[in-house]
């Protein structure tokens, strides 16, 4: 089981500095929610985790450098559910889900009766069987969603990486995919490390809460002294109210009138 770490981190897209100097440290059975306003670098942050884009700095996935592994190394370690995720065109969603066991099936060789098992128990955990025999394409913008989830899942990875994975979900089916992720992570030690825009889901599910503004990490800590009104007001432009709860604070909306 492996932690991720890195230090000095940047990224630029055609020579703009997107994310400078980013530091972070999350040990195995962590969860990290990266927060931060449109734009702010968390989709390039994940990306370059997940060793898809060029970064400068050290990233480390366990005891290995993100440099020196190979793409499939990387893709047994790490499970990526992206933000705007690319379905291929005709795929059922059984075999789609069954393509994050690719790593684990031989060069030239065929998935065994294992693989498809695996398959099966997550399109279940998902709420996804009955829709095993469809193409991905023709499911609505939230099974689609959980779709994606499900090859990530089914990949086994030690490390979760999860780019707004409920944007399209309803209520509850948000909530079922964050606790089915705080789930996974006790039971099987996973690293999560996911951005999501609702600060209240932040809040509640993160361990820690990394604030990204302008490529930069601002604060970082407990949710709870991240998540302060001064601070969501002077980053997001929100106005809002934090209410202290024991399973962790809610950031609250409020309208203001002019
Ligand atoms: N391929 C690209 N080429 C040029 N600029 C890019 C590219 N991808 C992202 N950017 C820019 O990099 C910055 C960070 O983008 P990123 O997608 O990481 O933001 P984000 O924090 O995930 O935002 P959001 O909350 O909207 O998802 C933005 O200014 C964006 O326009
Ligand atoms: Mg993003």
């Amino acid at each position: 089981m492996t932690g991720v770490s890195c230090r000095g981190v940047t990224a630029r897209y055609n020579g703009a500095t997107v994310l400078s100097g980013v530091d972070l440290a999350v040990r195995p059975g962590e969860w990290l929610v990266v927060v931060g306003p449109n734009g702010a670098g968390k989709t390039t942050l994940l990306r370059a985790l997940a060793g898809v884009i060029p970064a400068g700095g050290d990233i480390v996935l366990g005891d290995q450098k993100l440099n020196q592994m190979r793409r499939r190394e990387v893709a047994a370690r790490v499970a990526v559910v992206p933000q705007t995720p690319v379905v291929p065109d005709g795929v059922t969603v059984f075999d789609y889900v069954m393509l994050g066991r690719t790593p684990y099936i031989p060069y030239w060789g065929m998935e065994g009766p294992a693989d498809r098992q695996r398959v099966t128990t997550v399109l279940e955990r998902l709420d996804l069987l009955s829709f095993a025999g469809r193409t991905v394409s023709s499911l609505s913008g939230g099974e689609r969603q959980r779709a994606v989830l499900a090859r990530a899942l089914a990949q086994d990875a030690s490390i979760l990486l999860l780019d707004e994975p409920t944007t399209a979900l309803d209520l509850g089916h948000q909530q079922q995919v964050l606790e089915l992720v705080d789930g996974l992570r006790r039971e099987a030690g996973l690293v999560v490390i996911s951005t999501l825009h609702d600060l209240t889901f932040a809040a509640q599910f993160g361990d820690r809460v990394l604030l990204l503004v302008a490529g930069e990490v601002i604060a970082e800590g407990r949710p709870g002294q991240v998540l302060r009104a001064e601070v969501v007001s002077e980053h997001f432009g929100a106005t809002v109210e934090v209410i202290e709860r024991p399973d962790g604070p809610v950031v609250l909306p409020v309208r203001t009138r002019g």
